[in-house]
């Protein structure tokens, strides 16, 4: 079981950027933890961070055919993009959306996300283990289907 760990625009400054919302870790501490977890569980995982929606998009399309699950963070592009649901779409890969704070909480404008419609689950609020729980949801969700 293979699967691509997704961030988006700077999740890369996590330690930096607002640390009373994002914690104190940074964005190695993030990659640490989701490769621990997967190997615990016997998954291969790549991962992906990039500040640019078409390459988001261009990094969904080459995992068609070669990976099993996405895990995505798509940061700001949560909210905005249409680009990144389409190509989740296109490629059909069972995707599980995460959000280190909690969406439905905060600004009217972070409450919509265009990326939960295509996602098997949405997991916010929950800071890093929000990525391991998406690891082993994934997990079971791919185990079950
Ligand atoms: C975020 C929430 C988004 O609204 C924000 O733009 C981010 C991070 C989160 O992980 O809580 O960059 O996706």
């Amino acid at each position: 079981m293979k699967f691509l760990i997704i961030n988006g625009p700077n999740l890369n400054f996590l330690g930096i950027r607002e640390p009373e919302i994002y914690g104190k870790r940074d964005f190695g501490a993030l990659i640490a933890l989701c490769e621990q977890t997967c190997s615990e569980n016997g998954i291969e995982c790549e991962t992906y961070q990039s500040n640019h929606e078409g390459d988001i998009v261009d990094r969904i399309q080459a995992a068609y055919g070669k990976i099993d699950g996405i895990v995505i963070n798509p940061a700001a592009y949560t909210h905005t993009s249409v680009a990144i649901p389409d190509a989740l779409k296109a490629v059909g890969i069972p995707t599980v959306e995460v959000h280190l704070s909690d969406i439905n909480a905060r600004e009217e404008f972070r409450r919509r996300s265009f990326v939960s419609p295509v996602a098997v689950k949405t997991i916010c609020g929950k800071g890093f283990d929000g990525y391991v729980e998406a690891i082993l949801y994934l997990k079971e969700y791919l185990e079950k289907s």
